[in-house]
């Protein structure tokens, strides 16, 4: 009899039609005269039931061995739980690649409580786990829902390059390239390229990979990774962070409408509770204020004092405490980039912003950009930075300057905030850290 090829998510809506279905085995449960097992194509998984001649053949089947099942979809009666509510029931199959049993067996490499460096080299089998795949399956919504905001808003998606000659967030955190014998990096962040595209293109955006030489082993820094940039122009800081709150909502709210998305959601954060603008926003001092009436303690062990930098630790601790989403504002010039405009009313600050999100802390960085090429040209020499090989970002100030802001989201770190992970390296694909580059 015939069977027409279906992928699992599509086969839940084919009650009682005869199917194919190709995938690997995820769950196995197998007797003499009967066998369970869970199938997994990438869509979704498919609980299905071999009896007779088709279990007797499945005797020697092996989890992640790969398979085409022909049979009959049924649905399941009301109280009978499985992935979409039906059941395979399989009277023909074709074996396609049998995976290892014994010492090499998938469950052997994956370990439940196994050392997690030992799990990081075995990422390519983990990756087929459901909490893996799950958060992977959310990323790949947040992208595209982050896309289709900035689309609707008429915001334009250009492509800077990776590898670079100039800095944005400081020395300290470059990778050094060496680019046919020049001095080269890998880029830290598209800010100054994005910039250069205003006059030209208006209002852009960039989903790139920024590296940084993070030294330091902590829950929410890696050595790579997908940085959501834009860039908008004639705005106001005000303008600024309405827009990054809008983005932050609207884009959720299409993750949670997805339907692919939005359950697994709820399975990996059952309560998470989707932001809703205005945020709170609170001014730098004001949470060195916080900080000091909270009895939290500065990088020194000392009480906070205005000037500081509010490293991880502290910043969580308050965003934990104070438990919604914050826009925290209006740095001091000394601890925040040398592009950073300052504040008309007060020049001790700048036109700043962080969002920090419980559990995480910050999950996003920006700015309005100083416009004024002499000021620009004061920020280079306070940090000592050599304006040189900046002509082509200086330039913009000369050439029609305009005032503009923009601001950079580390994908990995909104992920793990709405996908109750404990670490970022838990929402990448294949992450990097100091000591890891492989596989
Ligand atoms: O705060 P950052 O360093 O700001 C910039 O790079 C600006 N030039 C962005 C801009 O205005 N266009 O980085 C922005 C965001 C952070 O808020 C954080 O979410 C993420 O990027 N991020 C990292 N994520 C993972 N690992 C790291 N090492 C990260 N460093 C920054
Ligand atoms: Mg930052």
């Amino acid at each position: 009899p015939k069977a027409k090829p279906f992928k699992i998510i599509k086969s839940y809506n084919a009650i009682d039609e005869r199917v194919k279905i190709s995938g690997w085995v995820h769950r196995l449960r197998n007797k003499k005269s009967l066998c369970f097992l869970v199938l997994r194509d990438g869509t979704g998984y498919l609980q299905c039931v071999l009896t007779g001649d088709c279990a007797k053949a499945s005797a020697n089947l092996t989890l992640e061995s790969t398979v085409s099942l022909y049979g009959t979809i049924k649905k399941l009666p009301e109280g009978k739980s499985a992935p979409g509510g039906v059941e395979l029931s399989v009277d023909y199959f074709t074996l396609i690649g049998l995976a290892p049993s014994g010492d090499e067996s998938f469950t052997n490499k994956v370990q439940e409580n196994a050392d997690p460096s030992l799990l990081l080299d075995q990422r390519h089998l983990m990756l087929r786990g459901e909490t893996l795949s799950a958060v992977m399956k959310v990323r790949a919504s947040l992208l595209r829902s982050v896309r289709r905001f900035y689309d609707e808003e008429g915001i334009t998606e250009v492509t800077p390059p990776c590898m670079v000659q100039t800095q944005v967030e400081g020395g300290s955190t470059l990778f050094k390239l060496d680019y046919y014998g020049e001095e080269s990096f890998l880029t830290q962040s598209s800010q100054l390229y994005l910039e250069t595209c205003l006059p030209s293109l208006g209002d852009v955006y960039a989903i790139q990979e920024s590296f940084r030489a993070e030294k330091s082993h902590t829950r929410r820094h890696l050595s790579e990774y997908t940085h959501i940039e834009a860039e908008l122009c004639f705005l106001t800081f005000d303008e600024l962070l309405s827009h990054i709150e809008k983005l932050i909502v609207t884009a959720i709210h299409y993750v949670l409408e997805d339907p692919v998305a939005g359950p697994l959601i709820k399975q990996l954060n059952p309560d998470f509770k989707a932001p809703k603008s205005p945020f709170m926003r609170l001014e730098y001092k004001d949470a060195i204020k916080w900080l000091q009436e909270h009895g939290i303690k500065n990088e020194e062990n000392e009480e906070f004092k205005f000037g500081d930098d509010i490293a991880e630790a502290a910043e969580r601790k308050m965003t934990d405490t104070i438990g919604v989403p914050i826009l925290l504002i209006k740095f001091p010039v000394e601890i925040k980039s040398f592009y950073m405009k300052k504040c008309i009313d007060d020049p001790r600050v700048t036109e700043s912003v962080d969002v920090l999100m419980p559990t995480v802390g910050e999950i996003t960085g920006g700015s309005m950009r100083i416009d004024d090429e002499e000021e620009l040209m004061a920020g280079f020499k306070r940090e000592g930075i050599n304006p040189e090989p900046y002509y082509w970002f200086t330039d913009q100030r000369k050439y029609g300057t305009a005032p503009h802001g923009g601001y950079g989201i580390g994908t990995e770190r909104i992920l793990a905030w709405l996908c109750q992970r404990y670490t970022v390296r838990d929402c990448s694909l294949y992450p990097r850290f100091s000591g890891r580059c492989k596989p």
